[in-house]
C-alpha cells in the first residue's frame, strides 16, 4: 500500500494528502487495509458518529472500553473517543501505541478541573482537618486521576462509592450532576466539584416536557450527567451501557425519549430497532451533539493510521494514575 492516499471526498476535500476524491466505500476500504497493515484495533465510544461505530472492532461505554483496551492483542489501539479515553487506554497499556484521530477532542468536564486547582482544594480541606477520599469521574486528566483515591465511570460509580469507608468524607470531582445523582442513590453526602458536561448541562426541561406531551406513553432515559430537573422526569437514569440494558429488557415496542449525546440513538436503533427513539433536544437544539467527539471523522481515522499520529505519549502522571485506574476499574 502506498504511504499516502490521494484523497478528496465528494462534498468536501476529505484530507490534504492528495488530489483525488474517494467515496465512503473507498475510505472504509482504506481504513480496513491500514488497520491490517498497522496491526491496529479500533475502539469507539457510543457517542461517535454511526459510521465510525460501524467499522470499529469494539464499541462500548467508558468502562467497557477501558477494560476492552486491556484485552487487545494488536500492537496499536486507535481510540475513537475523546482525549481522556485514549489516555486511559495508554495508561492501562504502556507498551502499546495508542492513536487518537484528533488530539483536540477534549472534554468540558476534564477541562473544568485542572490538577493544580484540585491539589490546592485538597490541601485546604486537609488544613481544615477533614478526612476525605477523592473519587474522580473518568472524564478527567491523568494528572487529576493521579491525585485521586478512586476513578469511577457511570457504569461502576455506585459500587465504588459503597467501597469508601464511612469514616471518610467523599470529595467527588469533576461532575456535580453525576455527584448529586450518586448522593441520591447511595445516601452518601459529598463535597461536589462544580463541573458539568456541556452537552448534558443544556438539556431543557421545557423541551423534555413538550416531548412528553407529544408522546404521552413514552419512556424517558437519561444519563446521570444530566441535571436533577431532567433526571426527576426520567423513567431510567444510567450510563450509556445501562441505557442499552434497560431498553433491551423492554418486552413491547415503545417510544423512548433519550437524554444523552445524540449518537447514542444510532447504537440503540441498531441493537433494538423495534422501538422508536426521540432525542431530547437541548435549549437551542442540535446542542445534544458533543463537539469534541465530532472532531473524530473517518478521514482522520484513516490519516492517523497512515501517519502514526496523533499518538498519546507517556507522561509522568501516568504511573500513579495507572495504579488508581487498575484498582478502580480492573479489580
Ligand atoms: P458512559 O460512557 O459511562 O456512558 O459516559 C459517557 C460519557 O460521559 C463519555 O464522555
Amino acid at each position: 500500500m502506498a504511504d499516502s492516499f490521494p484523497v478528496r471526498g465528494p462534498a468536501a476535500p476529505v484530507a490534504s494528502t492528495g488530489d483525488h476524491w474517494v467515496d465512503h466505500e473507498q475510505l472504509c476500504q482504506q481504513i480496513e487495509e491500514l488497520r491490517r497493515r498497522e496491526d491496529a484495533t479500533i475502539l469507539a465510544h457510543y457517542y461517535q458518529d454511526g459510521e465510525i461505530q460501524e467499522l470499529a472492532d469494539f464499541t462500548g461505554d467508558s468502562l467497557q472500553l477501558a477494560r476492552a483496551a486491556t484485552r487487545v492483542d494488536t500492537s496499536t489501539i486507535v481510540f475513537c473517543g475523546v482525549h481522556f479515553m485514549a489516555e486511559t487506554a495508554k495508561i492501562l497499556n504502556p507498551e502499546k501505541r495508542v492513536l487518537l484521530p484528533d488530539l483536540r477532542a477534549g472534554c468540558s468536564l476534564a477541562d473544568s478541573c485542572p490538577a493544580d486547582k484540585l491539589a490546592q482544594f485538597q490541601q485546604q480541606l486537609r488544613e481544615q482537618g477533614r478526612r476525605f477520599q477523592t473519587v474522580t469521574y473518568i472524564n478527567s486528566s491523568a494528572a487529576v486521576k493521579a491525585l485521586s483515591d478512586w476513578v469511577v465511570t457511570s457504569g461502576n460509580a455506585e459500587q465504588i462509592i459503597r467501597r469508601v469507608p464511612e469514616e471518610y468524607e467523599i470529595l467527588f470531582v469533576p461532575d456535580r450532576h453525576l455527584g448529586s445523582y450518586l448522593e441520591e442513590v447511595t445516601g452518601r453526602r459529598m463535597i461536589l466539584w462544580p463541573g458539568s458536561c456541556m452537552v448534558h448541562e443544556v438539556f431543557s426541561v421545557q423541551d423534555l416536557l413538550r416531548l412528553k406531551r407529544r408522546y404521552p406513553q413514552a419512556l424517558t432515559i437519561a444519563h446521570p450527567e444530566c441535571p436533577a430537573n431532567i433526571r426527576e422526569h426520567s423513567d431510567y437514569v444510567g450510563g450509556t451501557q445501562g441505557m442499552l440494558r434497560f431498553v433491551g429488557q423492554l418486552q413491547e415496542p415503545h417510544d423512548l425519549l433519550v437524554a444523552t449525546e445524540a449518537n447514542m440513538l444510532w447504537q440503540l436503533q441498531r441493537k433494538y430497532p423495534q422501538h422508536r427513539y426521540h432525542p431530547v433536544p437541548g435549549i437551542t437544539c442540535a446542542c445534544n451533539k458533543c463537539p469534541h467527539m465530532a472532531l473524530n471523522t473517518l478521514e482522520k481515522l484513516r490519516d492517523c493510521l497512515l501517519r502514526g499520529e496523533p499518538e498519546i505519549h507517556w507522561q509522568e502522571s501516568f504511573d500513579r494514575a495507572g495504579e488508581v485506574l487498575r484498582r478502580s476499574l480492573l479489580e
